[in-house]
């Protein structure tokens, strides 16, 4: 084995072997877990909808974090059960699910939102660009219904073509926007996270 090819091997990504090791369904289970440190999105929190959940490493641990709140799951993917988690197979650009996502909690709103939704890449960068902020534009419209006015949204967004103008949107329509890359995203990947609180107040 080449110098080169071992030192790769002993640098190979540790958060994919702790959560192969720890039995969690998925890396990104870390990221969540940054944020949550930093910004401590689950405070008060009672329900919860976790956008693009599968294989549901998210799931898993905002259900620990909520107790005996309601958690509901969505993704276009089927999930394994996760026990606490209403799962519901569909796309969040679907008007017809996203009401029956409203009567799941009694016509009500979340108090925390969180999307770690991405598309299948294709490989051309521009078209998964696109598709990636026409379903943010469905999220974000499904945020301006069902989100408490005191309540938070975080999402995994991508910088590149379409970012700039989901941020302006964003700013319009929360109070405060922040931007956060945990340790634990790729460095070489160009997903960041938001966290915004507050919407409807400007
Ligand atoms: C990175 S994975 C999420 C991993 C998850 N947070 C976890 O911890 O296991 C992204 C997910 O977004 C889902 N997705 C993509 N487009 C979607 C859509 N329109 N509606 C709902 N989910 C979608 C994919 O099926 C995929 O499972």
């Amino acid at each position: 084995m080449s110098n080169r090819h071992w030192r790769k091997s002993q640098s190979e990504d540790f958060f994919i072997k702790d959560s192969k090791k720890k039995g969690y369904r998925s890396r990104s289970v870390y990221k969540l877990s940054e944020i949550d440190q930093k910004f401590n999105i689950f405070k008060n929190v009672k329900t919860v909808i976790d956008i693009g959940s599968s294989p549901g490493g998210w799931s898993e641990y905002a259900v620990k974090k909520i107790r005996s709140g309601k958690l509901l799951a969505i993704d276009i993917t089927e999930m394994e059960p996760i026990n606490g988690v209403s799962f519901i197979q569909g796309s969040i650009e679907d008007k017809i699910l996203q009401e029956k996502l409203f009567e799941e909690i009694d016509n009500k709103k979340f108090d925390l939102i969180i999307s770690d939704m991405s598309p299948n890449k294709t490989g051309n960068k521009v078209s998964d660009q696109y598709k990636f902020y026409n379903i943010a534009d469905s999220i974000l419209e499904f945020s301006q219904n069902g989100l408490m006015s005191k309540g938070m949204m975080v999402m995994k967004v991508f910088i590149g073509h379409g970012f700039e103008e989901f941020k302006s949107d964003l700013r319009e329509n929360f109070e405060t926007v922040s931007y956060f890359k945990p340790k634990s995203s790729r460095k070489e990947s160009r997903e960041t996270y938001v966290i915004a609180k507050n919407i409807g107040y400007n």
